[in-house]
């Protein structure tokens, strides 16, 4: 998988995507991240990406140009399966929507900034726009990285225990159940007995109890 993050702040990501297990998702070749500084698209003398919205008020806007100028070139390179806005007004991230990207070949996501992109990027380019909570944040950047994380930990091969994203919450609209390691007994505080029986028919009922009670307690919705 090919993903192409165009941003004003391409150092946001130096954290994210150089430890664990997206680190090692590139160097697998898994998939090959590029960033793209907006910036760099701006013709004008002072690199401007922004200016004062149409019909006033306060607050810039992302101009149409530099953003254009990005997405065109990289389009005469290869064809994209999505193009992706980062937007708090966008749909919300479920754990289905990363299912589905993470079989793609080639993405693109857009991190917006201030008021957001002038609308004509959205009307004209994107092809889907994605919020990860009902909160706004500074810039897109923290929710790209968010969702490419979900979506990289997807990919077969990416993490060492190919059936661990299956048994992730959510995978089957439920919470995962509890989970323990040694000791058995810790300041008198014991690990349920039925994980130490062997006896995996028992093991696996207990499990789908568990995920079921801490899913209707938690987030009934998920049931619904
Ligand atoms: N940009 C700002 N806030 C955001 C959010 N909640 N989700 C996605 N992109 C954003």
């Amino acid at each position: 998988m090919r993903i192409d993050i165009l941003t004003i702040l391409p150092k946001l990501f130096d954290g994210p995507f150089s430890d664990s297990i997206l680190k090692r998702a590139q160097e697998k070749g898994r998939v090959y991240i590029h960033l793209h500084n907006i910036r760099d698209y701006s013709t004008d003398k002072h690199k401007n990406v922004d200016d004062y919205q149409y019909g006033g008020g306060a607050g810039m806007v992302m101009r149409i140009e530099p953003i254009a100028a990005c997405i065109d070139q990289l389009k005469a390179e290869r064809t994209y399966d999505e193009i992706i806005y980062m937007t708090p007004d966008g749909e919300l991230l479920e754990q289905g929507t990363s299912n589905q990207l993470s079989l793609k070949g080639n993405l693109m996501i857009l991190c917006g900034h201030y008021k957001g992109v002038d609308d004509r990027i959205r009307q004209h380019y994107i092809t889907k726009e994605i919020s990860i909570g009902s909160y706004v944040l500074s810039g897109g950047e923290l929710a790209a990285a968010v969702l490419v994380d979900s979506i990289i930990r997807l990919i077969p091969g990416v993490l060492n225990d190919e059936t661990s994203a299956l048994t992730d919450s959510f995978q089957d609209q439920l919470l995962s159940p509890p989970v323990y390691t040694r000791p058995p007994v810790y300041k008198g505080w014991s690990v349920p007995d039925v994980l130490l029986s062997g006896n995996s028919q028992e093991i696996d009922r207990w499990r789908e109890d568990q995920a079921l009670e801490r899913t209707k307690s938690r987030r009934p919705d998920l049931l619904d």
